[in-house]
This record gives structure tokens, sequence and C-alpha cells, in this order.
């Protein structure tokens, strides 16, 4: 997050002594990224964060690779993922390369006996389906459909859902993510020219504190294994923190859409960037009004860059045969566009309702053995007349 956060107490000068009531100290944490040149957080702690008691299991979690080397557009029916109780089970990897990997999730519970820390990548979570609060040792954040939840790598979290009925789509990122650079200027402070502003953008700004002793499991994924460790201390045991790297949520609707008289490019959509793919943002919007203007897409061929649109709800004006959850993929290489049709059939239509999250990643994409099992494979002959 590129601005000041400051929650709970915190001392007035940095690695100095503070103090419990009792008269012992705090333990302070420093939380950064990129060695010490990234983002960080300064966090005081009941106990020492360091008390491993065991490392219990590991386990692989890498994606299993369909097809690694492709040129193929396909289509992914994503509701068809089936729901599952555990959270982390539920989450299936679609499409992968060295930079992120592209998830669908229906879990149905809440994370009730263990804590999750992701080493490997950022988070970048989007509520499809569902309501409840994403816990984390830096505070919570509630959630509701519509919502970007960004949890920075090495965040300890737990996700509560308010029903069963839930649907995510995630992208991992092993860059760290953050807002369009063009959108800040020299101190980091959103523009005005940007689609969003901070005040768009929710930190927490609910603290638990939990002074606890036990055992407490963290899944940490690591080199994509899972271990299981076991903590002597509650993992949210934070009295109070300050610094610039912290979960943040953003609501796509609270995305303000640049329009044009002629068809504006997909870079007036993109709401996150890392130095391997960018994050797009597809909102209801009134469409281009020069008079002869078709606001139909025109073919394009992102011959370095694979093109990954997640179908959120509305009527997506350039396809046919679209439903939400679904994703397309358009792969580096080759041409795509709109579907027969959907170029005339745009002509005069003043506005759309379409909602769409976009990934277009600068490294091709591999398939995933989860993602084949809800592709349509005839979607690369959905453009013949
Ligand atoms: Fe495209």
């Amino acid at each position: 997050m590129p601005f000041y956060h400051k929650l709970g107490k915190i001392p007035p000068k940095r690695h100095t002594q503070f103090r419990k009531p009792d008269g012992s100290l705090y333990a302070e944490q420093l939380f950064g990224t990129i060695g010490f040149d990234g983002m960080s957080t300064n966090s005081y702690h009941e106990h020492r964060p360091t008390q491993v008691k065991e490392i219990r299991k590991q386990y692989n979690v890498a994606p299993k690779i369909a097809k690694a080397n492709h040129i193929q557009s396909y289509r992914f029916r994503g509701f068809q993922v089936q729901p599952e109780n555990d959270y982390l089970e539920s989450r299936k990897a679609v499409l992968t390369n060295s930079d992120c990997t592209i998830i669908l999730a229906a879990p149905k519970q809440s994370t009730q006996a263990y804590f999750y820390k992701n080493t490997d990548a950022d988070e970048l979570i989007f509520i499809h389906k569902g309501t409840g609060k994403l816990r984390t040792m830096l505070g919570n954040l509630d959630f509701k459909y519509g919502d970007y939840l960004l949890i920075p790598r090495g965040i300890i979290y737990k996700i509560d859902f308010n029903t069963e009925d839930n649907r995510l789509f995630i992208v991992e990122s092993r860059r760290p993510i953050y807002t369009p650079k063009r959108y800040r200027n020299w101190f980091g402070q959103l523009l005005e020219h940007a689609p969003f502003c901070e005040r768009d953008l929710r930190q927490p700004q609910e603290l638990e504190t939990h002074n606890e002793k036990g055992d407490f499991i963290i899944k940490v994924k690591k080199q994509d294994d899972i271990f299981e460790m076991v903590y002597a201390t509650h993992p949210f045991d934070v009295v109070g923190y300050d610094g610039y790297n912290y979960p943040y949520a953003f609501s796509i609707h609270d995305f303000e859409p640049i329009t044009g008289r002629i068809h504006q490019p997909p870079p007036v959509h993109q709401t996150f960037e890392t130095d391997a793919f960018v994050v797009c943002s597809f909102v209801p919007r009134l469409y281009d009004y020069h008079p002869d203007s078709i606001p139909a897409p025109y073919n394009h061929s992102n011959i370095d860059s694979d093109e990954v649109l997640y179908y959120v709800d509305g009527d997506f004006m350039s396809r046919n045969d679209i439903d939400a959850g679904h994703i397309s993929l358009h792969p580096a290489g080759i041409p795509h566009g709109p579907h027969p049709g959907a170029t005339e059939r745009s002509i005069g239509q003043t506005k759309t309702d379409e909602l769409a999250v976009m990934v277009d990643t600068f490294k091709p994409l591999m398939v995933t053995e989860e993602a084949m099992k809800i592709a349509d494979e005839e979607y690369i002959k959905s453009w013949l007349e």
C-alpha cells in the first residue's frame, strides 16, 4: 500500500523500549519486503513472533500442468469448480507461470483450525460471491461482492464467510502488487486522473489482539510446499503497528471508468500492476460518443502477452455465449477480437453493464489439470462465421 497507516498502540520512537503494564517489553517486529528496500511495517507483539514448537507436516501444492506450451484460446466454466469445505483445499489453480497463478475457489467454510501464510506470493482475492471478514495479524477487513482484497506476502490470515455460497477469483503474484505508478506522484499520492483515490482503498481499522499461549497451527506456503508449523503463541497478538505493508480492500464498484469519443484501450481499465502482469477492471460505463464510433474493441494481436478475462456480471458485449464465472484465455502469439456479429451489434449502444476482471501476463500461462476439467476446447473455433 503506497501510504502510511497506523493502528493500535505504538511508542513515539521506533526501536525504543515499549513496555506492557506489567513492565515487560512488547516484542517489536519489522516486517518488510524486497529486503529492507520495499514497503515495511513495524509491529508490536505480546509475545516474540519466533516461537516455533514444531513443523508437523510438509506437502506440495504446486499446480499440476496439463498444457505447458500451447497456442490455443480457451474458455473455462469457473462455476463448475465444485465447492469444498476447506478454504485451502477449495483453491484450484487453473493458469500459472513463474510470475503468477490464477486460482478459482468455492470455499464453504471459514478457516478455523489453522492460520494461513503465503510467503511465495502476494494474494489478490476478488470476491465474486460471498460476504465475510478477512482476519489478519494487522487487522480485519469486512468484504462483500466486488471487493478486491490485497494481502501482501507473509501476512498471516484467516477468512470468515457468512454463508456457504462463496466464489473467489484469486491471483497469486510472486512480484509485489501495487497500484499503477503512472497514477501516483513522486510522493506516492494518487493523482487526479487516477480512476480511484485513497478514500476508495480500505485499510484495516479493527485490530484483534489475542494474548494467548498454546498450540497454534500456521500453514505456511513456501516454494509451493505447505509447512504445517506449530507456534507457541497466538499469531494475532499485535497491539499496534505502523508503516506501509498491510492488507487492504478496494471495491471494483468504486473504480471510476475512463471513457472517450472512440474506443479506449485496456490500460484505462488498469487497477493494479506488477512488473510481470497487470490487473484491469471492466465496469459499467458509457460507451464511446463519436457519432461513428464502434464500441466493440477492434481485433488485436497481443503478440507478447496472454490475456485472461474473468466475467463477473452483466452482458459482455464483445463475446457470445459467455456467462458469469467464465474465464477466457487469449494466448500470446495470435490475434483475437469480437465474436461474429458483436461489432455490428455494439454500434449505437450507449452504455454497458459489464463487470469483469482482466489479468494480462507478459509470460505465457500454462493450463493446469484442474483447468482442463472445466475447459471448453471448442472455444478456439468460436470466431468462425
Ligand atoms: Fe483482448
